[in-house]
């Protein structure tokens, strides 16, 4: 044995028990009470939790918005991911334009992480209009690991609901998932014409430019079409709970619909755009009510969504502040870093989630979501040793000086902790530990992601 984690309390997706934790090389090769691993480095974890590394299944780095790249790339990007314990984290292989083939811009997004990224990863692939067609391209795709889609129900990239149906199809039968981000374009396009015509187009209108209306539609239709391809379909960065609401009744029926959400839509509210810093807070779909983040929080305490992710797209505040309108501030905010923090301190300790529905939302479901389960995502002998260890002890109040993201601000300024990650191990390598940062551009590998048979 290599490492010895003694004396802690492991979670794993269905129990919470005082185990010790042997890692060989990458793997965990055992798990349970008092166990000896002689000449092993051992670490006494008296009084800590042991998780799975976290699982960040929706970032963007490096992303290109127009003449924009975000402040975070693959190197500060997974730097920051590996000190908040997230040693996954899943990006995006985006063509340029429809033209440009899928498998270029894989093997594109591929170079750029390999010799930066500091945690292990995965891709979804952005298929654009016209490219549903192309089932030679969507195959390459999955053959190199990449086993979901991305596409868009707004935007310039935005595939129309007839297109997004015949994707579903193609992907039912590479056994592909199809994630899409749902704002109905013809609401938002006719909201944005209103406020124009009106003179409302400051950041502040953000919200009401994109009314919850715009996700409910957009999720409604794409889990009709979802239901007439026969495909399952995940619908990114929830933030409605009419949309949640909308997901679990298809679930209700046995529907195979999964939903994600992201802190900031647990936690934050619209009143965030009635402040002189709104730009900071400008992400699409926009934050909503106080309702909102009640309903989300019942959704996932009830399982009818599946995921907790970030949607980390990091923009600083000199690039935010050259926004003058609603629809030209750059859109997207940093958040990997707090993801784990901020669901035990505002999840379990206030009595949404128990430690295992944690683990679920945070690992365990994304991995099974996206093919990298039992590899990834599992606290178990034979499963990657990416663990945590997390000090329900630690008291934090979040500020951008502790945290790492080049944006350097964070949404959640203020925000009390109570828990923290430790230190965070990476196939069994310390890359965090107490505030300092120990990891390697390059260590992280690209996980290819197996299609599920089933
Ligand atoms: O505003 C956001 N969320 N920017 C990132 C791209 C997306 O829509 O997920
Ligand atoms: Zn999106
Ligand atoms: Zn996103």
């Amino acid at each position: 044995m290599d490492l010895l984690l003694k004396g802690g309390w492991v979670v794993t997706h269905e129990r919470v028990e005082q185990a010790d934790v042997a890692i060989k090389g990458e793997k965990i090769a055992a798990l349970g009470p008092d166990l000896e691993a002689p000449g092993a480095t051992v670490r006494d974890v008296t009084g800590k939790y042991i998780l799975p590394g976290a699982i960040d299944a929706h970032v963007h780095y490096q992303m290109p918005i127009g003449d924009l790249l975000t402040a975070d790339d693959w190197f500060t990007g997974t730097r920051l991911a590996a000190c908040g314990g997230v040693t996954t984290v899943i990006d995006y292989a985006e063509p340029s334009g429809p033209e440009e083939p899928l498998t270029q811009s894989l093997a594109q997004r591929l170079a750029e992480a390999r010799d930066q990224a500091c945690v292990d990863y995965g891709l979804h692939q952005v298929v654009m209009a016209g490219q549903e067609e192309d089932s030679q391209e969507l195959k390459k795709v999955v053959e190199k690991g990449v086993t979901s889609f991305k596409v868009f129900t707004t935007y310039n990239q935005r595939l129309s609901y007839a297109a997004i149906g015949r994707l579903l199809q193609q992907a039912r039968q590479l056994g592909a998932m199809v994630t899409v981000h749902c704002e109905d374009h013809e609401i938002v396009t006719a909201k944005r014409q209103e406020l124009e015509a009106g003179g409302r187009t400051a950041p502040a209108y953000h919200a009401t430019s994109r009314p919850a209306d715009a996700e409910i539609q957009a999720i409604q239709e794409v889990i009709r079409q979802a239901g007439e391809a026969g495909a399952p379909v995940y619908i990114v960065h929830v933030s409605t709970g009419g949309g949640a609401a909308a997901i679990a009744a298809a679930r209700a029926q046995g529907r195979q619909v999964f939903g994600e959400t992201c802190p900031h839509y647990l936690l934050l509210t619209d009143e965030r755009y009635a402040s002189p810093d709104c730009r900071l807070f400008l992400m699409c779909p926009p934050l909503r009510t106080a309702k909102d983040n009640r309903d989300l929080w019942q959704h996932l305490a009830g399982g009818d969504l599946q995921v907790v992710a970030t949607d980390h797209c990091s923009y600083s505040p000199e690039q935010k502040a050259a926004g003058t309108a609603f629809y030209n501030t750059p859109s997207g905010v940093p958040g990997t870093e707090t993801l784990l923090p901020l669901l035990y301190s505002y999840g379990v300790s206030r009595g949404w989630l128990t430690l295992p529905q944690m683990v679920r939302v945070l690992a365990t479901n994304p991995a099974r979501l996206f093919g990298l389960y039992p590899r990834k995502g599992r606290l178990a002998p034979g499963s990657d040793a990416d663990l945590v260890v997390f000090d329900p002890r630690q008291e934090v109040t979040l500020q951008a000086a502790g945290l790492h993201s080049a944006a350097g601000y964070t949404i959640f300024a203020g925000f009390s902790l109570q828990g923290y990650p430790e230190a965070t191990y990476l196939r069994g390598r310390l890359v965090y530990d107490r505030g300092q940062f120990l990891g390697q551009a390059g260590q992280g590998k690209f996980i290819p992601g197996q299609v599920s048979t089933s």
